[in-house]
């Protein structure tokens, strides 16, 4: 198993850019079984996560091909896909893929309208909490679909379609948003989603599903009306860029200091993130495509608290991220998570590399230290092991981060990234 070694204590100087996103592009591949015509996607990041994605739409019988690609700006990383499920041949999502990757269980909602069947494995426990899958199930019922839970399945029928209905959530889930948007589009009638998920990457799945055909109002707020079609098509579409990649290499020209521009993004994605960067004493300078990071390593970082919130608040999945900040800052800190129990996997491992953090309950009390050191430490999920990176980067002598196939789920060429602004980082081939 690969693990990455970092010397810290270096600024970072120079340039990065931005890949597409993940949490995007992989709904946008699943909408790919809402069609028999063939849809493109460009600006895919070389992530793990889409391949096993690809894996599991291939299963259902989607043709896949995967090119690589320039994005127009003179590089070369960014792929394209074209899709094209001509024939779903298989409605089962097994365990083996989805308990290794959540998104997967989103086929629910769309082979369930194309198909009027699937079979798709619950997810399972998580790093980051239980995450049930109770609003998708209770959607799709409403819809006109019958659910049974059996052996670890969720086994879905709607032998006669799904109809259009007004579907209102407790609780503001993207995956639900998103599993929900697909199958009305292909509905019979109206559906009215309230309370819905504002995340970017759902008006990215809305945009694509309009371009495939799709009748699709209230883009950007909580309120999205669908009228169902009786098909799609195809469409060809570029992937947004990675708001929380975006947000991470922030944070790390934050805990070294330096000058970074982050390139091929939109500094309008993480507004909330900007605003307590801001706060905690760095400098953003907005350009056409991302932003210029800077710190001077001299001026002490400020303490801020945070609370997790849906979009547009500030996000849960940049909760590990600031509190290794927060950790090397010169001040204190109260986070506070509230969108997953158990998010705090993280803590203890930080705490290795000389962060001073108590957690009660959902909240964590982080007093910063300049005198984070390295240590070996472990990587739990993908979020929190990119925390263990920034502190690594921060902190004094050698830290050894472990099980980087979490780091691998979700940051293309993630070394190479900071190696390249002047951090001392490598991948250790198979130390564990
Ligand atoms: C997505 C993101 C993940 C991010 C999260 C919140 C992807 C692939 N993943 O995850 O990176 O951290 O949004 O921004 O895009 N819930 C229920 N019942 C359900 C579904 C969810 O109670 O049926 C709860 C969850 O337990 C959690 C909250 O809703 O407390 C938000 O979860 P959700 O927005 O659904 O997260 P994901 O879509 O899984």
């Amino acid at each position: 198993m690969d693990s990455i070694r970092i010397r810290g204590g270096k600024p970072l100087y120079g340039k990065i850019e931005i890949s597409g996103a993940k949490n995007a592009a992989l709904p946008l591949m699943v909408a790919s079984l809402l069609t028999e015509e063939t849809v493109t996607l460009h600006n895919l990041p070389h992530v793990a996560d889409i391949t096993m994605l690809i894996n599991l739409l291939c299963q259902h019988g989607v043709k896949a091909h995967l090119n690589g690609e320039g994005n127009g700006n003179g590089n070369s990383n960014g792929r394209a896909v074209s899709l094209t499920a001509k024939e779903i041949t298989n409605t089962v999502a097994p365990y083996e893929i989805v308990r290794k990757m959540r998104a997967g269980a989103l086929v629910l909602g769309p082979l369930l309208a194309r198909e009027g069947k699937a079979k798709v494995s619950l997810p399972g426990g998580c790093a980051i909490g239980t995450r049930p899958m109770n609003l998708h199930v209770d959607g799709l019922e409403a819809m006109g679909a019958k659910i049974e839970i059996e052996a670890g399945y969720m086994v879905a029928h709607a032998p006669e379609g799904l109809k259009g209905a007004e579907i209102r959530f407790d609780t503001v889930s993207v995956g639900a948003t998103e599993d929900l948007l697909m199958a009305a589009a292909l509905a019979d009638g109206v559906t009215v989603l309230e309370n819905a998920a504002r995340e970017p990457e759902i008006t990215d799945l809305i945009h694509l599903l309009q371009a495939m055909g799709a009748d699709i109002k209230g883009e950007g707020t909580d309120r999205l009306v669908i009228t169902g079609k009786e098909k799609l098509h195809g469409a060809d579409y570029t992937v947004m860029p990675d708001r929380i990649e975006t947000g991470t290499y922030a944070m790390a020209v934050g805990i070294t200091g330096g000058k970074v521009e982050l390139t091929n993004t939109r500094a309008d994605l993480i507004e909330a993130v900007i605003e307590v960067m801001e706060e905690a004493g760095l400098t953003i300078e907005r350009t056409e495509d991302g932003m210029i990071v800077s710190r001077d390593p001299e001026t002490p970082i400020q303490g801020v608290d945070v609370q997790t919130q849906p979009y547009p608040g500030y996000p849960t999945d940049m909760q590990a991220q600031f509190m290794a900040l927060m950790a090397a800052s010169n001040g204190a800190s109260m986070i506070t998570e509230t969108i997953f129990e158990n998010r705090f996997m993280h803590v203890p491992e930080l705490s290795r590399l000389g962060a001073n953090i108590n957690v009660h309950g959902r909240s964590a009390m982080v007093r910063g230290t300049k005198e984070l050191a390295g240590a070996p430490v472990m990587a739990t999920d993908l979020r929190a092991s990119v925390s263990l990176v920034l502190a690594g980067l921060a902190a004094s002598g050698e830290t050894l981060i472990n099980r980087v196939y979490h780091l691998d789920r979700g940051y293309e060429r993630l070394e190479e990234k900071l190696a390249a602004c002047g951090a001392d980082i490598q991948r250790v081939q198979g130390e564990a």
